[in-house]
């Protein structure tokens, strides 16, 4: 059966941490309301374009989707599962913040059909949070954790981050030993991008911060990737570690090249080999539903052809850990990835980045310090 995924975008948040570029508002509660109707009516307007898909898993992210009421995730899940084709297994996830949730929220995503919670922590040292603009103490986070487990949610999964300015080594030790010991599905441990336009990107130009260099980023990922694997979690994508059989279905589309598509502001879709993204001012995204002009929301980012298509499987691919499997190359493009990327594989092997054998193509462990390298050679 074929994965089709829907992403939902909830652009709020309670306010914008230092590092964070994704596209989200940290004051604008008078514009909710709006915001779910045309959300809603964006789902309902795209009921004919995805037809009778199967859909296997729905991501609602942000932002920080579980500040808004839970009563509007409520509704979006059954304008959903009124409108599409949900598969009985289908993975339904939402992002969540400490310090924004309630009992009652946890209970009303279980009943909305929610089975799995990601859970923004970063770090558990309280000073590196304040540090990053984090709204919640690890202390919260506890809570936060303590509540889920009660309202029956068992696929949980964790993040947090790595290269932060001031991180220590023994401060994310000590984050990802308090993590495993709560026993997580999934715990995802990002690297800091120091994105342009944040204010943690000024912060460090102007020496107000440093960030650790290449060499203690790349021991701190090991450290992660070492501690996690002996707890019992399978490292299966760069910055993803999870129990046997629970993987994030959601991040595994998007690394298969399978299709999905996205509701709200900013959210990406791909689909029949073109990839589209929704405009990014929220005032003007509500307007344009609001006049019915849907297409005014929506830009083309790329249309693939079959040469496109078979660069970006390998790129998007070479992040699991398992690689790109050379049969399912095969099977998806009719076509042998060994004598198209014949150049590319050599150049990489001979640089001992990429590793090839008779069933997959996959990083080594010196690929997985410069991933950046080896995905550079199938742009
Ligand atoms: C889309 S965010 C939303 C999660 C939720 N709003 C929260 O912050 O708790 C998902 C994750 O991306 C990671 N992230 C955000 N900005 C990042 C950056 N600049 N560099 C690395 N990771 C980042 C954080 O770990 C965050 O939890
Ligand atoms: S990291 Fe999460 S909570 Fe912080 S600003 Fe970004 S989306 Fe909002």
């Amino acid at each position: 059966m074929k994965e089709f995924g829907i992403y939902v975008h909830i652009p709020f948040c309670r306010s914008k941490c230092y590092y964070c570029d994704f596209i989200s508002f940290g004051s604008k509660e008078c514009l909710w309301d709006k915001y779910i109707d045309a959300l809603i009516k964006e789902i309902e307007f795209n009921k004919k374009k995805i037809g009778e898909k199967n859909i296997t898993t729905i991501y609602i992210g942000g932002g920080t989707p579980s500040i808004i009421n839970s009563e509007y995730i409520t509704k979006i899940l059954s304008i959903i599962k009124e409108n599409y084709n949900i598969k009985p297994n289908c993975e339904i996830t939402i992002e969540v913040n400490p310090g924004t949730i309630t009992r009652k929220k946890l209970e009303d995503y279980k009943n909305a059909g929610v089975n799995r919670l990601s859970i923004g922590l970063q770090s558990t040292n309280n000073n590196l949070l304040k540090e990053i603009g984090r709204i919640h103490t690890y202390e919260q986070f506890l809570e936060t954790y303590k509540l889920a487990r009660e309202c029956g949610f068992e696929n949980i999964n964790v993040d947090l981050m790595l290269a932060l300015p001031n991180q220590k080594l023994s401060d994310l030790e000590e984050s990802i030993t308090e993590v495993i010991k709560l026993n997580p599905k999934h715990i995802s441990v990002y690297s800091l991008i120091l994105e342009e336009g944040t204010k943690l990107y000024d912060m460090v130009n102007n020496n107000e911060l440093s960030l650790p260099d290449d060499e203690i980023e790349r021991k701190m990922y090991w450290t992660v990737k070492n501690k996690v694997e002996e707890a019992g979690y399978r490292h299966y994508e760069i910055s993803n570690f999870s129990k046997p059989g629970f993987e994030s279905k959601h991040n595994l589309n998007c690394w298969n090249q399978e299709e999905y598509i996205g509701f709200g502001l900013a959210a990406h879709s791909y689909m029949d080999k073109k990839r589209f993204y929704n405009i990014i001012n929220l005032e003007e995204y509500i307007k344009n539903i609001e006049e019915n002009n849907f297409e005014k929301n929506s830009f083309v980012e790329e249309i693939q052809n079959d040469d496109d298509m078979k660069k970006e499987y390998m790129m998007l691919g070479l992040r699991k850990i398992e690689g790109v499997s050379i049969q399912a190359f095969k099977n998806k493009f009719i076509d042998n990835p060994l004598y198209i990327f014949n150049k590319e594989l050599e150049k990489l092997v001979n640089e001992e980045l990429l590793e090839v054998d008779l069933d997959n193509i996959r990083l080594t462990s010196k690929g997985l310090d410069f991933a950046n390298l080896v995905w550079q050679e199938f742009v």
